[in-house]
């Protein structure tokens, strides 16, 4: 079971939301903690309300490889090696696909996607050469499971990192490396002022802000979880090493629904030529998949 006093963690949009809480929860397990955002000033707030020499800002853009790698330079240089990385920044854009532009693509998934790429290219290397083990955790959101029209490149993000975590915790479960894919439902966060933090170079073709959907935005966000309710589930999770940290019990049922509208899409065709062969590949895969699952789950 993962321990955290005396660890470095590392969360990107630790500065606010969801990350405010687990830095806030790590630091009351004695772990080392660095915030990691785009915001000077939410850093700084965020700095003075811990009041704690375990703690330190740095200001990154988590889309930018090169921004990422000096953060996380200056952290290890200052707080030793990075074994918690909570890769957590996230901005959201609520439009459908057909009405977004590249702009509107590039933003959300440099920041959504490769945010989470660019954390786990930095520091999964790191984490495995040193062989102390260590903990990865991704924020995906309950919109990795489910959709409508809105907000189509976000679903798609969310989906993508769904993916990439699911596969990494089968590649460094045998260097008793965790990893956890957290999907949040409504959270009580500051994600619908995504728009303040959009980059001039990505507003070329952007929409006029939507000032009253972001008002009504506001006041939903306002019934979301608490973030330290969802750090202590993720806490919990961690130490469970479990793949999916659900921290809205909510959503049980509707994923169930929607699991099973999936498999009512499969049909009984009659077995086609080279079936039996393929078969027997699909066995083996099948076997060593789940049992990649299993080793996972007791990696740390
Ligand atoms: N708010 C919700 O209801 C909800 C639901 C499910 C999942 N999530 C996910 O939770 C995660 C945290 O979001 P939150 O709700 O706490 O939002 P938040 O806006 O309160 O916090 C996100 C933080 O990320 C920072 N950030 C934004 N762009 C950045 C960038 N390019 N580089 C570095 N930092 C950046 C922001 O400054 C902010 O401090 C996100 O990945 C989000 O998608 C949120």
């Amino acid at each position: 079971m993962i321990d955290f006093a005396g660890r470095t963690a590392f969360i990107t949009g630790g500065a606010n939301g969801v990350g405010l809480g687990i830095a806030r929860a790590l630091l009351a397990e004695g772990a080392k903690v660095a915030i990691a955002d785009i915001r000077q000033e939410s850093i700084d707030k965020a700095l003075e309300s811990f009041d704690n020499q375990e703690a330190m800002g740095v200001r990154l853009d988590v889309s930018g490889r090169a921004d990422f790698a000096r953060a996380a330079d200056e952290v290890e240089e200052r707080f030793g090696p990075v074994s918690l990385l909570f890769n957590n920044a996230g901005i959201n854009l609520f439009q459908t696909i057909e009405d977004s532009s590249y702009d509107d693509w590039d933003w959300v998934m440099g920041v959504n996607l490769h945010g989470v790429i660019n954390g786990v290219m930095t520091f999964a290397p790191r984490m495995k050469d040193r062989g102390l083990g260590g903990y990865i955790v991704n924020t995906a959101s309950m919109a990795g499971f489910l959709t409508n029209g809105a907000p189509g490149i976000y679903n798609t993000t969310k989906f993508a990192v769904r993916g990439l975590s699911e596969s990494l915790r089968a590649s460094l479960a045998p260097h008793g490396i965790g990893v956890s894919i957290l999907c949040p439902g409504l959270v009580k966060s500051y994600i619908y002022a995504s728009d303040d933090v959009r980059p001039d170079a990505l507003k070329g073709e952007m929409k006029p802000v939507n000032v009253e959907n972001n008002a009504r935005l506001e006041q939903v966000h306002q019934y979301g979880m608490e973030p330290d309710v969802i750090a202590a589930r993720v806490l919990d999770g961690m130490r469970e090493n479990r793949a999916y940290i659900f921290s809205h019990p909510e959503f049980r049922e509707e994923i169930g629904e929607v699991f099973d509208e999936i498999l009512a899409d499969f049909r009984d065709y009659p077995a086609d030529p080279g079936y039996e062969q393929r078969i027997g590949f699909e066995k083996f895969r099948r076997d060593s998949y789940a049992k990649a699952r299993a080793a996972a789950r007791s990696a740390t």
